[in-house]
């Protein structure tokens, strides 16, 4: 109704302007709401953004797991000697994407990383993927 009264529009943009940044201003609490505390603390995994959990059953000996992402991969060089590293490949930063033959490996230009100290055995990465903090409990494993 007012609208009329203003000449060129002007102080329309700036009411539209004031009545964006109020809504968002409402938005970011209500989002910053839904992320918090949303998760119940008993599976853990999957809940992007925590500490990364993986069932120690499900890494094989020899093997690993891959968890996309939180991205970690979790190895077990040994039967019961768990490892963990990123899962952010040193050449040029793809996401590693299998764990076979005692390697870790990058599907974009091939590189391979040794399960047992993340140390690159073949391809273009010359640097080996950083090693993360694994501790075990109740068959559970957390990387940090
Ligand atoms: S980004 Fe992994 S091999 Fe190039």
């Amino acid at each position: 109704m007012t609208d009329t009264d203003t000449p060129h529009g002007t102080s329309l943009d700036r009411r539209t302007m004031l009545r964006g940044a109020a809504v968002s201003g409402v938005a970011l609490p209500l989002l910053a709401a839904c992320g918090g505390g949303g998760e119940t603390s008993s599976g853990g995994q999957g809940s992007g953004g925590g500490p990364a959990t993986v069932a120690a059953a499900d890494v094989p000996v020899g093997g690993g797991k891959i968890l996309t992402d939180q991205e970690v991969v979790v190895t077990q060089p040994k039967k019961g000697d768990y490892k963990a590293f990123t899962a952010i490949c040193t050449h040029q930063g793809c996401t590693v994407t299998k764990v076979e033959g005692g390697q870790i490996v990058c599907p974009c230009h091939g590189s391979h990383f040794s399960i047992e100290d993340g140390a690159p055995t073949s391809g273009p990465a010359r640097q080996a993927l950083a090693a993360k903090t694994v501790s075990v409990k109740g068959g559970q494993i957390s990387v940090s």
